[in-house]
């Protein structure tokens, strides 16, 4: 069974959040550490939800949690819960499974991306239904990029304004994602990967810095900080 948000809407967004946050320090399942008195998950399916394309959000939680996160999204936005897997992947897989054939837009995104703009969700659901098979939010990279030999001596310095930091949400023509799922071999960190091996065409747009992705302990300080604000 999957709970409709808005009937209008011709996009699905999976939330993978599932994760163990092992990088951001001991205290549970990231998605459900708390940012401004909230669960990361909460801000992130807020601002999901209030994309006017989204007709229908599946968000993949811990195993163990999968009651608890549908009691805390129930007064956020209707959702459908499903077990999460071992890597985020599966997570991904085991969303997607549950999402309707007539819905032909499927967006992937991070629950640890939790302050991503609506706008962002829009921007890519505008491009996926303008005719891109997949389209993916981008930042340029600031930092000078070094490639080195496994003793940490440079071998060369990449060429900076062809590389992009790519974020989430990641949008699909359902079919393509469904394919690039089915033929999976190695689990990538990021869908658009998936597509690029079947050899299809993936478009770039321009990603938000609120889309961050909290990662570490101090991602969770900058976030505190943008909240804030005007
Ligand atoms: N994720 C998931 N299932 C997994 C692993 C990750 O649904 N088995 C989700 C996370 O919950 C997160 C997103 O994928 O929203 C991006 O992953 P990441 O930022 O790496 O989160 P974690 O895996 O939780 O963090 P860490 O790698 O530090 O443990
Ligand atoms: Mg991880």
């Amino acid at each position: 069974m999957t709970a409709k948000l808005n009937a209008r809407g011709d996009v699905a967004v999976l939330v993978p959040a599932a994760g163990a946050g092992v990088r951001l320090g001991p205290g549970g399942p990231k998605a459900l550490r708390l940012l401004a008195g909230e669960p990361l998950l909460v801000h992130a399916i807020r601002r999901v939800a209030a994309s006017p394309s989204v007709r229908l959000i599946v968000v993949a939680a811990p195993a163990a949690e999968v009651e608890a996160v549908q009691a805390l999204l129930a007064p956020v936005a209707p959702v459908t819960v499903v077990a999460g897997g071992a890597e985020r992947q599966e997570s991904v897989g085991r969303a997607l499974a549950v999402v309707p054939p007539e819905i032909d837009i499927v967006l992937v995104h991070d629950a640890a991306r939790a302050l991503t703009p609506p706008e962002i969700v829009e921007s890519v659901a505008a491009a996926v239904r303008a005719g891109h098979p997949a389209v993916i939010p981008v930042l340029p990279v600031v930092d000078t990029i070094k490639e080195v030999d496994p003793g940490e001596t440079v071998l060369g310095t990449v060429d900076r304004s062809v590389l992009r930091s790519v974020q989430t949400p990641q949008g699909f023509r359902h079919s393509v994602l469904a394919a690039a799922h089915a033929s999976a071999a190695d689990p990538l960190t990021d869908d658009a990967g998936l597509v690029e091996k079947a050899g299809l065409p993936v478009t770039c747009i321009p990603g938000s810095d609120l889309a961050l992705k909290i990662t570490r302990p101090l991602d969770l300080v900058l976030a505190e900080a943008l909240l804030q604000l005007p």
